[in-house]
């Protein structure tokens, strides 16, 4: 599958087969590509947490509306960041850059980062975004639909996922065989509210 027709062609599926089973060799290969996904200094702050516990499922459900995408995806990622990701031995993201590069980038990326509280946060979600963008499209490819979700409480899952303090929530992800097609696109807005030449 081109990457146009997966753009074109994903949508946020509410129904999926409960039955289905999305093997750990799938799983896998997904994970594996998402972690490919970019992130600022290379700070891979994304985490994925895989809930396949179906009680903690069915606690995550009763704290989102009860929206059935949550017990019925084959998958159902939490994808949180570690805020502090870039105070971490900063070092290890660039173990296989050169010398130069690596001190650099490692010599830089404290002071963009220390006490700006805003951006830290900022980068998680950057991080989250792009990562449940990749994994939306990876789905498509190997012939799973999914639903971004942000309907849920956050102060629950949190504790259902046992969130460490100095990490966030960015969103929910759950994939999974289509077992009922959405409605229609719910409309777009006009090209040129979107898109500006130049400034506003
Ligand atoms: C961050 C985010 C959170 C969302 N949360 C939910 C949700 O909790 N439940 C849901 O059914 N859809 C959710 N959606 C899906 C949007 O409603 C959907 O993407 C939008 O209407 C566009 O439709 P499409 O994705 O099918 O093109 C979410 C989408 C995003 C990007």
């Amino acid at each position: 599958m081109k990457v146009s027709e997966a753009i074109a062609e994903r949508r946020a599926v509410k129904h999926f087969d409960a039955h289905h089973q999305m093997s750990d060799d799938e799983f896998k290969h997904m994970m594996q590509l998402a972690m490919q996904s970019p992130t600022s200094f290379n700070i891979q702050n994304w985490r994925f947490v895989r809930v396949v516990d179906s009680a903690k499922r069915e606690k995550i459900k009763a704290a989102a509306w009860d929206q059935a995408q949550v017990t019925d995806a084959s998958a159902l990622l939490i994808i949180c960041a570690d805020v502090k990701a870039w105070d971490k031995d900063p070092a290890r993201y660039w173990k296989n850059a050169p010398q130069e590069t690596a001190e650099l980038m490692v010599s830089m990326t404290g002071p963009f980062y220390e006490g700006r509280e805003w951006l830290q946060r900022d980068e998680a979600m950057r991080s989250v975004g792009i990562a449940a963008q990749t994994l939306m499209l990876l789905a498509k490819e190997m012939g799973y639909d999914s639903c971004p979700m942000i309907g849920f409480d956050q102060e629950v899952v949190s504790e259902v996922i046992n969130l460490p303090k100095d990490h966030a929530i960015g969103m929910m992800l759950a994939i999974g065989k289509e077992a009922k097609a959405p409605h229609p696109r719910g409309g777009s807005i006009d090209f040129d509210e979107a898109v500006i030449t130049d400034n506003f």
